[in-house]
């Protein structure tokens, strides 16, 4: 099952998708990974892995319009059955969000619909939250907007500060990210006018 994955940083996501591909637990193959950053640590991952990749500066283009069109050709290259957005730190044009409508997936540290946006942890802080947490969703033109596939969330503690809030909600990305990745590749979950569907034999 060919999947692009794009990202701007770390890449942890990225390795989870990767470790679980080589553990046989998921059926993909990532033929590409894109990165709008040169030095994203990601692409090293990546390079171990033996997978193709690409960096793309959103910087040596005038428009983002510019920007989208040319990744939108590089990604559809691959022919890619679903796009992963793992960390990628750029705003999507309408078009290229369209252009992907029902095939492109993102994570988003907070428990949306609260805390689009970024610095989602320390807001949550700050709001006095008891509860906090990581979603998959589809990617729509509106940020952070897309239909909502699954959460995970975990109180947080008197003594958690962003840092160590970021990184338990880490941990459940690494979790839930491949499990969306996993049931879209087998069609057991599905995108129909603007809403996520999973399959009747999974509930
Ligand atoms: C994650 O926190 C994810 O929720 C957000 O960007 C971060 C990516 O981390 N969208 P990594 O690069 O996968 O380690």
């Amino acid at each position: 099952f060919p999947i692009v994955v794009l990202i701007s940083g770390s890449g942890s996501n990225l390795q989870a998708l990767i470790d679980q591909s080589l553990q046989g637990q998921l059926n993909i193959n990532i033929c590409a990974v894109i990165s709008n950053k040169a030095e994203a640590y990601g692409l090293e991952r990546a390079k171990v892995a033996g997978i193709p990749t690409h960096s793309l500066s959103h910087k040596s283009f005038d428009s983002r319009e510019a920007f989208d069109t040319e990744l939108q050709k590089l990604i559809d290259q691959y022919q890619p059955k679903l796009v992963v957005l793992a960390g990628f730190m750029r705003i999507l044009t309408e078009t290229f969000a369209q252009h992907y409508e029902g095939r492109m997936l993102n994570i988003h540290p907070s428990l949306l619909p609260k805390y689009k946006g970024l610095n989602t942890h320390q807001r949550a802080i700050d709001a006095n939250e008891t509860e906090h947490g990581v979603s998959v969703h589809f990617v729509s033109p509106e940020l952070d907007a897309g239909a909502v596939i699954l959460q995970a969330s975990t109180t947080i503690a008197e003594d958690d500060t962003a840092e160590s809030l970021a990184s338990k909600v880490h941990s459940m990305e690494h979790i839930i990210y491949p499990l969306a990745v996993k049931w879209f590749s087998e069609d057991r979950l599905t995108f129909h006018d603007g809403k996520a569907y999973l399959d009747k034999s999974m509930l």
